[in-house]
């Protein structure tokens, strides 16, 4: 049996390497007080995107549900979740499983923390008693990200290039 040739006309799509920490300030996307992210990957195929998370000393990332897989490498700083005992560290690995439900902040000592994140699906925002109020997808944060660069001068192509 004849093995086929693979060519990017095959429906391939691009490949992606780039300065993970931007060296313009108006890369980051505001996210919340003190809370910002920066695209890396938005994939739109298996729905999900990469990010780096950057949370400053008293920001918080409103408690929310994984329905899906998350992993995530600290690059910067530490962080902790409310819901749980142990630090995340710089150089640390982090496996957040299905139905993980957490509030992630910075503890008093650390002024910055930056971490790469690999979000599967979605993330959905809950309340105290674990009640959904909001959701995150990789629609909404390309919507997220395109509203912010044409706001900070990027223009509304520039979220374009992390879009696959
Ligand atoms: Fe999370």
């Amino acid at each position: 049996m004849a093995v086929p040739i693979i060519t990017p006309a095959a429906g391939i799509r691009p490949d992606l390497a780039v300065a993970a920490i931007p060296g313009d300030e108006r890369e980051w996307v505001p996210q919340a007080k003190d809370v910002w992210f920066r695209p890396l990957l938005l994939n739109t195929v298996t729905g999900g995107w990469c990010n780096l998370l950057r949370v400053r000393r008293s920001g918080i990332l409103q408690r929310h549900r994984h329905p899906m897989m998350v992993v995530g490498y600290v690059i910067r700083g530490r962080w902790k979740y409310l819901e749980h005992d142990w630090v995340a560290e710089e150089g640390s690995f982090v496996y957040e499983p299905p139905g993980e439900m957490h509030t992630l902040t910075v503890p008093d000592d650390c002024a910055e923390m930056i971490t790469f994140f690999n979000i599967s699906g979605a993330m959905v925002y809950v309340d105290e008693d674990g009640r959904t109020v909001g959701y995150e997808d990789v629609w909404s944060k390309i919507e997220m990200c395109r509203a912010h660069y044409v706001a900070a001068g990027l223009g509304a192509r520039f979220v374009d290039q992390f879009v696959r």
